[in-house]
């Protein structure tokens, strides 16, 4: 079994105190892997990554990083840490240019580094190249993403953290979104992603949790996990909307 990148046990966390969002959930990501977390709207997953992200307060639990406890580390040490975390949304500086906005990604570079390592999201990116004078907010929303991507991997991180990369996509977009992941992994970048489009994220994950009520209810093989009559159930309300995003 290949190396435990991050381990997140017990983890509680909330808004307000005495307030719990998220109530004693577990997971693991190995090296490599897409792991996806899933789970009905307001189940508490955005909840739950910001927290491992150190932006909402954690209760209880602890956040493992490569065998370093992180629970108590803020956000602004996060990228130096290894965690590079893209929000839904407020992932990118619109009316900077595209190349500014990998630029001030950079924060954590050597100087000497950045021209280079610029260079190297180009060519993972070709689309970027194009427009690296366009000011990002001109972007396609699949661009967007990608340029939120490429701002998240720019400094190495040991765990690329997604919060919906496919929300609000058209489906063009959503299935370019889930082909970049997929290709990123293939690079040897571990991800988390948290998810509603399920069919799709499980189409590229490895392994899958649910998230009911802020605690993991459910865990199994992405390719598995679909067909799995728990998700069934906890799905059926959401199930067409799942297939009319596009995915299916
Ligand atoms: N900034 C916030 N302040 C207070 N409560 C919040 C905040 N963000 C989310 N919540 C609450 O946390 C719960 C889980 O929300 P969220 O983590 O966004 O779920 P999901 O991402 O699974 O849809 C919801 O009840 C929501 O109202
Ligand atoms: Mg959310």
């Amino acid at each position: 079994m290949s190396e435990t990148v991050l381990d997140v046990r017990d983890l509680e966390a909330g808004y307000e105190p005495g307030v719990p969002i998220v109530r004693g959930a577990s997971i693991t990501v190995r090296k490599g892997e897409i792991v996806v977390v899933l789970g009905p709207n307001g189940a508490g997953k955005s909840s739950f990554i910001k927290a491992i992200a150190g932006l909402v307060p954690i209760t209880g639990g602890t956040v493992f990083l490569d065998g370093r406890d992180i629970t108590a580390a803020p956000a602004h040490t996060m990228v130096r840490l290894g965690l590079a975390f893209v929000p839904q949304t407020e992932n990118i500086f619109p009316l900077m240019s595209v190349e500014d906005n990998l630029r001030v990604a950079c924060g954590i570079l050597e100087r000497r580094e950045i021209p280079g390592r610029i260079e190297e999201m180009y060519a993972a990116f070709p689309d970027l190249v194009r427009q690296r004078r366009t000011a990002a907010g001109n972007l396609s929303g699949g661009q967007r993403q990608m340029l939120a991507v490429a701002r998240a991997l720019i400094v190495h991180p040991k765990v690329l953290v997604l919060d919906e990369p496919s929300a609000g996509l058209s489906p063009k977009f959503v299935s370019m979104v889930f082909e970049m992941l997929a290709g990123i992994r293939k690079s040897g970048v571990t991800i988390l992603l948290v998810e509603q489009n399920a069919k799709a994220a499980l189409a590229i994950g490895d392994r899958a949790y649910v998230l009911v009520e802020g605690k993991d209810r459910h865990e199994g093989i992405a390719s598995e996990l679909w067909n799995d009559p728990v998700v069934a159930e906890l799905y059926l309300g959401q199930r067409p909307q799942l297939h009319k995003g596009g995915a299916a």
